[in-house]
């Protein structure tokens, strides 16, 4: 069984703690875009862990994590999350396969993506400053160095001297300091000797495992409002977040796959800048005191809202998701009401709307229209079963999945692995 999971609203979903429990029945689990922008919170036991590039399953023994070939990887990022996990008893070796077709981000792109940002003010996208959109670029501008550069030396040298040159340049218009070549150098052929036992071709690897019916889980990263194409552009980040990101970014087939889980909060947030129709900043304080709905990269508070339905039936849609994980439940225990948003008004007026318009300056024109529910005020965080949950949370998730338009199939009231919720 190959399975794609993806976040269904802007990122944050809570996808490293499904993916996690997910592994359990996966062989390999694989990440297929964006870059160490993510961050994937993994509570294990009393132990905590934030992974960025490395996929979830790198916890559990015996599974195999591949980073394909649609991923941005800063080698420099990676040494060190490869460090710090073995420093914290988890294995690193074998278990860990890098797409030599994987591009690299550079020093210059972590630069660029900032004095970018500096420059465009108040209109700022809020990027995580990972060099996450100025690698993308150079990929399609077919400009950017891979992993299999890193991995040959002298080819290395020369593409790189090239590239510190004109992006020297281009730092200097935006009065930034220039890069050192060969300080870059040296730093990243350290990062090319400690990374070359992993760096395979994955696809190949990939329709290997296939053919010895394997099952592979793809890890998503970011969510579907963050996607290159379908997300609230310029307000996204620069791969494809959504299901169809997984094939390209790993060389594994559509008609491989078998089942797309999409994840979602029990309510809605973002972090960086751009709309976000059904914010609130009661929900958000609410969340905020009770030490919830910070980043795990940024360490920024996240912008939170009530759940909004127009948006993750569009995820359906685009993703076609077919099962639902809902996360962050216990989030909305001290609710006396709950709002969920079923339509948007523009500026408030006229027809009640179902479908996001895209276009960032419309959807923050857009008003949410919304359904009332009472809440539940008892702690779920101790359920066990889903039945074991109140009545009126219950009814409420039943609610959000009849609008999000797939099966509830996962509830999380918590981090722990043990509140996981299972339907059948
Ligand atoms: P970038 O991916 O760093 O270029 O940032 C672009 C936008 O995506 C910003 O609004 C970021 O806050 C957002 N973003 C990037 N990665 C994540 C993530 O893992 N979770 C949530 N938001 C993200």
């Amino acid at each position: 069984m190959n399975t794609i999971l993806i976040g269904s609203q802007w990122g944050d979903e809570g996808k490293g703690k499904i993916i996690d429990v997910l592994t359990t029945d996966a062989d390999i689990v694989v990440r297929s875009q964006g870059g160490n922008n993510a961050g994937h919170t993994i509570v294990s036991g009393k132990k905590k862990y934030i992974l960025h590039l490395i996929p979830s399953g790198i916890l559990r023994s015996g599974k195999i994590c591949v980073i394909g070939n649609g991923v941005v990887i800063d080698p420099i990022a990676l040494v060190q999350e490869i460090e710090g996990l073995r420093t914290q008893g988890i294995k690193v070796n074998k278990n860990l396969l890098i797409s030599e077709s994987a591009h690299l981000v550079m020093p210059y792109h972590r630069a660029l993506d900032e004095a970018r940002e500096q420059m465009k003010g108040k209109n700022k996208i809020g990027t995580t400053k990972r060099g996450i959109g100025p690698a993308y670029g150079d990929k399609a501008a077919r400009v950017g160095m891979r992993l299999a550069d890193l991995m040959r030396p002298e080819v290395f040298e020369k593409k790189l001297r090239l590239r510190i040159k004109e992006n020297n340049l281009v730092l200097k218009s935006f009065n930034e300091k220039s890069l050192s070549f060969s300080k870059v150098l040296k730093e990243y052929q350290e990062a090319a000797s400690l990374l070359k036992p992993f760096v395979i071709n994955t696809v190949a690897y990939l329709h290997e495992a296939i053919a010895k019916k394997k099952n592979i889980l793809f890890e998503g990263a970011q969510g579907t409002f963050l996607d290159l194409d379908h997300g609230t552009y310029p307000f996204v980040t620069s791969s494809n977040t959504t299901s169809g990101g997984a094939c390209t970014g790993s060389g594994v087939p559509p008609n491989s796959i078998d089942s797309v889980v999409g994840v979602l909060k029990a309510y809605t947030t973002r972090v960086g800048e751009g709309p976000l129709p059904t914010e609130n900043t009661t929900i958000g304080t609410m969340l905020h005191e009770m030490g919830r709905e910070f980043g795990s990269t940024t360490g920024r508070a996240r912008r939170c809202g009530w759940f909004d339905s127009v948006a993750t039936r569009y995820a359906t849609m685009v993703n076609g998701v077919d099962r639902l994980a809902i996360t962050n439940v216990d989030g909305l225990d001290e609710l006396k009401e709950i709002s969920i948003c079923v339509g948007y008004k523009i500026d408030g007026r006229g027809k009640i709307i179902t479908i996001p318009p895209l276009d960032a300056e419309e959807l923050a024109r857009c008003t949410p229209v919304y359904k009332t529910m009472p809440g539940w005020m008892v702690s779920t965080s101790n359920c066990k079963n889903y039945k074991d949950l109140p009545l009126n949370a219950r009814r409420y998730l039943d609610a959000i999945a009849q609008l999000t338009g797939a099966k509830l199939w996962i509830v999380s009231v918590g981090p722990g692995r043990d509140q996981t919720l299972w339907l059948k």
